[in-house]
């Protein structure tokens, strides 16, 4: 995958199976209809972009997310004062990351969970704190048929429960340690069922929608079963050949499509600063 579309913009495949890089544009400004064109294009053909050497601004963060619709205000992680759909994810040298560090689909938890993220790297450290990316489209298209037909028109239980619940945290997430704060509600342990197997709004194109930090349990099936059967289903739809990996440097830009990916933050760099800024937008139910 490696094409070179007119005016100066490059755009380099991440690896076989989803995810590319920009280069040559411009986000801090309004984007002309033709780059909006080509963002859009190539958002839903590769899932993962990941746009280089950046500098923006909390508002032109948020006018770019924009484009992909309307951002939410996350119930638990808080957003900045002045910027409520802006989440400051800052883990300080010395502690453990505990955001995004496992496999997950950001917030399947929301009723209408986030279609899409866009996380901008400000402070990234010299060598860790890659982000890892999965193809649940793939993952999906590679399931024998007779799974596939058992799957289709079963639905799971997600919530926050384990992943933003003090009790299962150890607390830290509550006292400040890694930097964000938190809100701790009863939305932590609201459930939402979703479809195990969704279509894409746009694409058309059918994933599967489980994932370990946020699914709780297949509707219909016992609880050795599900979670049996969810076992399975995070081993075959994380292996290597499903995923790209991102890279940050100071000013990368990473959009994706959580209708159809998982990822997962690598906390490998015990030792430094790493700061993000997160926006989603929020998707529709799925279906
Ligand atoms: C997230 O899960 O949204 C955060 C990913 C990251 O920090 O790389």
């Amino acid at each position: 995958m490696h094409t070179t579309p007119p005016n100066d913009i490059e755009i380099r495949g991440l690896s076989g199976a989803l995810g590319a890089e920009i280069l040559g544009m411009d986000l801090s400004r309004p984007l002309s209809g033709a780059e909006t064109e080509l963002l859009l294009n190539s958002f839903y053909r590769y899932g993962v972009l990941c746009i280089r050497d950046q500098k923006l601004t909390y508002d032109s963060q948020i006018a770019l997310a924009r484009i992909f619709g309307t951002p939410d205000v996350h119930p638990i992680a808080n957003g900045m004062e002045e910027y409520p759909e802006l989440i400051r994810v800052m883990k300080p040298a010395g502690e453990q990351a505990f955001f995004g560090t496992s496999w997950h689909t950001d917030n399947s938890f929301f009723e209408r969970p986030s279609s899409v993220t866009v996380l901008y790297g400000s402070e990234i450290p010299p060598v860790g704190g890659d982000t890892v990316y999965a193809s649940m489209e793939r993952a999906w298209e590679l399931l024998s048929e007779p799974l596939k037909a058992f799957l289709e028109p079963l639905e799971a239980v997600h919530s926050a429960r384990e992943a933003f619940d003090p009790r299962t945290t150890g607390d830290a997430k509550y006292n400040g340690e890694t930097a964000i704060t938190y809100t701790y509600s009863d939305a932590i342990y609201e459930e939402t069922v979703h479809p195990v197997v969704r279509t894409h709004p746009i694409t058309g194109r059918k994933s599967l929608y489980v994932n370990e930090m946020f699914t709780q349990q297949i509707v219909g099936l016992s609880k050795p079963e599900s979670d049996g059967l969810l076992a399975m289903l995070y081993q075959v739809s994380t292996r290597p050949e499903l995923t790209c990996r991102v890279r940050w440097e100071a000013g990368t830009v990473t959009i994706w499509d959580n209708r159809w990916l998982q990822h997962y933050a690598i906390d490998d760099y015990p030792d430094h600063d790493r700061l993000m800024y997160r926006v989603t937008i929020t998707g529709e139910r799925p279906a």
